[in-house]
């Protein structure tokens, strides 16, 4: 770890180590009125290496204040990706059932010359002090299969006919498939099923999630969402997050037909028909919290891409999470999938800028710039109109052309984020990318919800039903936002810019 130097580009609103590498969340879970993010952490240096779990803690999922390390690597073992569960009826013992310990399942990726070398098991860590420090159990691993790529243990309490038992879904990444196992303690599992491969196979399959969410806000109308990451192999390159709509009987997760990719004939996988929870560079090994109040599913993913993560120009910190995001099922089109909101308070504060029903005729309307040493939250509802592309540039460089740009093409009905020009990206040959994603227009309207953060933009367009996050490193300076429209009049119905902090 040194100084931080420029560029400057910490986020204010995404969660970065001090002065240390992270990768994805651990352990995501809300106890006693506190969000608890852990995440795969190098303690000792800014690139991966010597996994062991960081720990930071919120209360609103904006602000984050960083912990010792909780669960740390040794000469055993690298401690990798993994979930906690309180366990409220004392089912470990490692705790009381008036102070129930929180219990870490993680992957032990045992080193050369350990007992294990050569695999990776599933082992145990608990906390009866609210998650501030933590013991192994001696009795690790709990869960091993022989296997080197068996890793990513999530956990969660199932009600099922037959009882309540605890259900883990791990990855056997090489195999693409997800395994599930049951327990009533959490040391003693059993082999319940396996899942996939399917859809996208082109990497391995990592950090699965497993929850239930009614459809439609209907509680009689359940369904079972399967998280899968993929590293590499995802629609937009390198890392992704795809997801599976369907059942779980407390055996097995069935996918609904429609969540299905039939192979083309040639034997591949049309990736566009896979459902991505991200259809930009930079959110991976995405899970959800366990024991989020309110019944409500808030997932936090990686900010980064494995094609250059270890490259990122940022010092002496790597690597930022997302924003949380919460998630719901709704029927879109007659088809059950996610909907994806940033989790911001309801009320973000006066906007530095609002504008109602503005005609703009081929031209470009100057918005404030970012301010600096905040987030911008950019919200709007535009009708395209007669237009050919309605676009925002984003962290506009204040001399030349650079900027991150946000285009709606109204004859493909694409969303594109362009960072081909915006700024650094010369750092690694994979970073320069523009992605893209179908939308569907609401009565015409194209909604966007688009979070800046210093080094980054997340859009969440028509109330949820696309995202797209990239990481992107302005120029020093570049603050300017702008919208343009091209090839005929848009009607911006409103917009409103807020500067976050
Ligand atoms: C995903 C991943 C996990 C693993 C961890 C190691 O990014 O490869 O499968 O547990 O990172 O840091």
């Amino acid at each position: 770890p040194g100084e931080e130097t420029a560029p400057n580009v910490r986020p204010i609103l995404h969660y970065t180590a001090k002065n240390t590498w992270l990768n994805d969340p651990n352990g995501l879970v809300w106890h006693q009125g506190v969000y608890h993010l852990f995440y795969q952490n190098n303690p000792f240096d800014n690139v991966w290496g010597n996994m062991s779990w960081g720990h930071a803690t919120s209360t609103d999922l904006l602000h984050w204040t960083e912990h010792p390390v909780a669960i740390a690597c040794d000469e055993e073992e690298d401690v990798f990706s993994g979930s906690i569960v309180v366990d409220d009826g004392n089912t470990s013992g490692f705790g009381t059932v008036e102070n129930p310990a929180l219990v870490a399942l993680y992957t032990s990726a045992f080193k050369e010359g350990s007992a294990h070398q050569g695999t990776q098991a599933q082992s145990l860590a608990f906390s009866t002090d609210a998650g501030m420090t933590w013991s192994k159990y001696a009795g690790n691993p709990v869960l091993g299969r022989g296997s080197a790529h068996f890793r990513d243990p999530k956990v969660f309490r199932h009600e099922g006919p037959a009882g309540s038992c605890w259900v883990m879904v791990a990855v056997e990444a090489q195999s693409q498939q997800v395994v599930l196992y049951r327990s009533a303690n959490l040391k003693d599992w059993e082999y319940l099923s396996t899942f996939g491969p399917a859809n996208a196979t082109g990497g391995e399959w990592e950090c699965p999630d497993l929850f239930p969410l009614p459809v439609d806000g209907d509680p009689d109308n359940v369904k079972w969402v399967m998280v899968v990451n993929i590293n590499p192999g995802a629609l937009a390159g390198g890392s992704g997050g795809q997801y599976f709509v369907g059942d779980f009987d407390g055996v097995q997760f069935t996918a609904d037909f429609d969540s299905l990719v039939p192979a083309d004939a040639d034997g591949t996988t049309d990736l566009r028909n896979c459902l991505w929870l991200d259809w930009g560079r930079d959110y991976y090994a995405a899970v959800s919290f366990s024991n989020a109040p309110e019944n409500r599913r808030i997932m936090i993913g990686w900010m980064n891409n494995w094609d250059y993560a270890n490259s990122l120009p940022t010092s002496p910190w790597r690597s930022a999470m997302s924003l949380a995001r919460e998630v719901e099922l709704a029927t879109v089109e007659g088809l059950v999938r996610l909907i994806q909101r940033p989790a911001l308070p309801l009320d973000c504060g006066e906007p530095t800028r609002t504008i109602k029903n503005m005609e703009v005729h081929n031209s470009l309307v100057r918005l404030p710039d970012a301010v600096p040493g905040s987030a911008q939250l950019i919200d709007a509802e535009i009708l395209p109109g007669t237009a050919r592309t309605v676009a925002f540039r984003l962290l506009g460089a204040s001399s030349g052309s650079a900027a991150t740009v946000l285009s709606f093409d109204a004859i493909t009905s694409r969303l594109t984020l362009d960072r081909r020009n915006s700024g650094n990206t010369a750092f690694h040959d994979k970073f320069p990318s523009a992605e893209s994603a179908p939308v569907e227009l609401d009565d015409g309207v194209l909604r966007l919800r688009v979070i800046v953060d210093q080094c980054s933009v997340e859009v969440f367009a028509q109330d949820g039903r696309v995202v797209l996050s990239d990481l992107v490193f302005p120029l020093s300076g570049s603050l300017g936002t702008d919208v343009c429209v091209e090839g005929g009049t848009a009607i911006v119905r409103k917009l409103a810019v807020t500067a976050l902090s």
